[in-house]
C-alpha cells in the first residue's frame, strides 16, 4: 500500500499541463459546437474505455441534445502497435446502424487505435461517424485521423490525469499533467 498522504499522484511529482479550469472551458466549448452541428438530431456518444470516461462524463453534460451513451473497450498490443493490432475486449451494448455516432477518445497518439475503431464501426453502417478527442499528439502520428472535435494539441510528452493513466493509475487527477521524476 502507498503511504498515507501520497495522494492521487502516488507521490510522483506531476507538472500541470492543462489546468482544471482550462479543461472545463474547452469541454464547454466543444459541447456547444457539437450541439450546433447536430441540431435537430440525436446522438450516440461512444466512449473508448477506459481513458475517455471522465472527459465523456463532462462532455455529455455540455451537449444540449437528446443522446445515448455507450462504451467500447479495447486493448492495443504493445510490441505490435506498429501494425495497429487492437482487440475489442468489450463491445457496444447496442447496434449503431442508422445512428449518428460520435466516438470519444482521451488522446490520439499514433492514431492506430482510432484507425482500427473507425474502420470497425464503419462496417456497422452508422448514419454518420465522427471523432471527438480531448488531446492530440501530432508529432507521433503514424496514420492521419480525421478529428472533428479536438480539445488540445500537445507535444510529444506522456501525460496523465483527467482519465489518462500511467500503468492504471492517476486517472483521478482533475487536471492533465506530466509526471516528472
Ligand atoms: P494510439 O493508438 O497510439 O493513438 O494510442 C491510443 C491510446 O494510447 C490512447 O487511447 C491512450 O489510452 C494511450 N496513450 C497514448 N498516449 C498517452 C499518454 O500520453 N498518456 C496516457 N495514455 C496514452
Ligand atoms: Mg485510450
Amino acid at each position: 500500500m502507498s503511504s498515507p498522504g501520497a495522494g492521487k499522484g502516488g507521490g510522483a511529482r506531476i507538472e500541470v499541463l492543462i489546468s482544471e479550469a482550462d479543461l472545463a472551458a474547452r469541454v464547454r466549448a466543444l459541447g456547444e459546437h457539437i450541439t450546433r452541428d447536430y441540431a435537430g438530431r440525436s446522438l450516440v456518444v461512444v466512449g473508448v474505455l477506459k481513458g475517455s470516461f471522465i472527459f465523456l462524463a463532462d462532455l455529455v453534460r455540455a451537449i444540449d441534445l437528446p443522446l445515448s451513451v455507450d462504451f467500447i473497450g479495447i486493448t492495443s498490443y504493445q510490441g505490435t502497435t506498429t501494425t495497429g493490432v487492437v482487440k475489442i475486449t468489450s463491445d457496444l451494448g447496442r447496434p449503431i446502424d442508422g445512428k449518428d455516432v460520435l466516438l470519444v477518445e482521451d488522446i490520439v497518439d499514433t492514431g492506430l487505435t482510432m484507425r482500427y475503431l473507425l474502420d470497425n464501426l464503419a462496417t456497422r453502417a452508422p448514419a454518420s461517424l465522427k471523432v471527438c478527442a480531448l488531446l492530440e499528439k501530432p508529432s507521433r502520428a503514424r496514420v492521419t485521423i480525421p478529428i472533428d472535435y479536438r480539445g488540445f494539441v500537445i507535444g510529444d510528452e506522456f501525460v496523465v490525469g483527467y482519465g489518462l493513466d500511467w500503468d492504471g493509475r492517476m486517472r483521478n487527477l482533475p487536471y492533465v499533467g506530466v509526471p516528472r521524476s
